[in-house]
């Protein structure tokens, strides 16, 4: 068992956080009456139980530090935490009795109204955490979804958020508010006579999940018509993919020279933003910044995940973002990977990767140097500062090279009236040779399978 005050850090932070004002809801913890409202500035209390079978891959420090910047992205005040050894699970409130003592005492002492619990917590234990604590419970899934719920800036991003909000409240009303259900009076429209407050309100939420699934059907159509377009534009595009925090945006401004919200607050993007970039021996590629991945994501919100993954699948390159100065990274890259192939992203048939070792700034001199050789020695990783703007040139290059991985050259036969497509090769590929004769041109061009593909979209089109 550690405690640690609250840091400096954790204060510049907030202090950042704290930019939007208002009340925040947190759903999870449905009574049928409608959401627990949670004021911006809640003073928390972190809590991260250590059960040895679940075999995490990451420190308590680490997890401790990652909870509480969780809790800053969406204004809560940390003001104290601890991590937990479980030996046994108590099934009624997951750490034992006397632990859960100690924090009921600890929130007492630092007046806090919130306890955050960075496990599953199954109602169950959530409710009688909350009585026994004698504060509001939340826990790690239903902090990330209130984070989800908070940055969501895209129609298709809230509709998704909000589906897996409501999945998420149905689960705690099936399994664990039975003991709330009374009769309700007979309005006619939500039940008849006799239905339950639990069941109208699993209705509620069933109806509403059906309408959000339709619209975002809808969305989606719509989003699919545009990729179509853009899929026939000529341009690469290159998906940024990485740990929250890992430096993606930071990275995505420094190479398109475009001012995206970078901060120190965890899931600052939500949703996929493209913007051109300038590649050598490209006229133009495109690269899309995406949501940060996090260890243990909530299933509910895989599919939250969709928007930015359909983009990630269809990306020309993927380009895995890590921040080589946190002690986690190797945990951290499992983590993205197995969010990846989770969603079916792995090897087989997906864009080729490249690694970007970021943060390299903040590395000691010998690690740095270390894994620079080692970069040296394979072809899929550059290490680089995207602050200090170090190994960007470097990256710009790996990327135009992967790229062009599988080009061939192909002859090419056209009118010379199709002046459009002649640009278009000119632009794309790299021209070896252009004659003229009559009425056509003839040009020997060289071109990634993607290009050539589209090229042939350009010729049926
Ligand atoms: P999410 O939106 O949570 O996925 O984060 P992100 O991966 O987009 O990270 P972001 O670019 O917001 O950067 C997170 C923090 O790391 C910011 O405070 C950045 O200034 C900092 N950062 C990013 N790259 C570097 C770097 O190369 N060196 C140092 N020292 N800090 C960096």
């Amino acid at each position: 068992m550690r405690c640690r005050p609250f840091s400096r850090r954790t204060r510049s932070i907030w202090s950042r956080a704290r930019r939007t004002t208002g009340r925040l809801a947190l759903n999870n913890n449905f009574d049928g009456n409608g959401a627990i409202e949670v004021a911006r500035g809640e003073r928390a209390i972190v809590v991260v139980p250590e059960i040895p079978r679940d075999g995490s891959r990451r420190s308590a420090e680490a997890r401790l530090e990652e909870a509480e910047g969780l809790a800053e992205a969406i204004g809560i005040e940390v003001v104290n935490e601890r991590a937990f050894r479980v030996r046994t699970v108590r099934p009624a409130t997951l750490l034992g009795k006397g632990q859960v003592d100690e924090v009921a005492q600890l929130a007492k002492d630092s007046s806090a109204g919130l306890l955050i619990v960075d496990s599953p917590l199954t109602p169950v234990q959530q409710k009688n955490l909350e009585e026994e604590a004698g504060t509001k419970v939340i826990d790690r899934t239903g902090l990330i979804l209130e984070i989800f719920g908070e940055r969501a800036a895209t129609a298709e991003g809230r509709l998704q958020v909000e589906l897996a909000h409501l999945d998420y409240q149905a689960g705690r009303l099936v399994r664990s508010w039975t003991h709330l259900e009374r009769q309700r009076g007979g309005f006619g429209f939500l039940g008849g006579p006799g239905e339950t407050q639990i069941e109208a309100d699993r209705r509620m939420i069933r109806d509403r999940m059906a309408r959000i699934r339709r619209e975002l059907e809808q969305v989606k159509r719509t989003r699919s018509l545009h990729r179509d377009r853009r899929q026939r534009a000529p341009w690469p595009v290159i998906a940024l993919v990485g740990y929250t925090n890992a430096g993606k945006s930071t990275l995505f401004n420094r190479l398109t020279g475009e001012d995206v919200f970078a901060e120190n607050l965890l899931f600052a993007t939500l949703d996929p933003t493209m913007r051109d970039i300038r590649l050598p021996g490209f006229d133009k590629a495109i690269l899309s910044d995406t949501v940060g991945f996090v260890s243990d994501l909530p299933t509910e919100l895989i599919a939250a995940f969709r928007a930015t993954l359909e983009e990630v699948r269809s990306a020309d390159l993927l380009v895995h973002v890590r921040n080589m100065a946190h002690p986690d990274r190797e945990a951290q890259r499992e983590d993205v990977e197995d969010v990846l192939v989770s969603l079916g992203l792995g090897e087989e048939g997906t864009p080729p990767r490249l690694e970007t070792w970021n943060k390299v700034d903040l590395l000691p001199a010998e690690e740095r140097e270390r894994l620079g050789e080692e970069a040296k020695r394979r072809d899929d990783v550059v290490p680089v500062s995207a602050l200090t703007g170090e190994g960007l040139e470097e990256l710009r290059a790996k990327m135009a090279e992967k790229l062009r991985i599988g080009e061939q050259v192909h002859q090419i036969r056209l009118s010379a009236s199709e002046g459009g497509k002649i640009a278009w090769l000119h632009s794309r590929g790299e021209v070896l040779d252009q004659r003229i004769a009559d009425e056509e041109v003839e040009l020997q061009v060289r071109l990634s399978p993607d290009n050539w593909a589209r090229f042939q979209a350009l010729e049926s089109a």
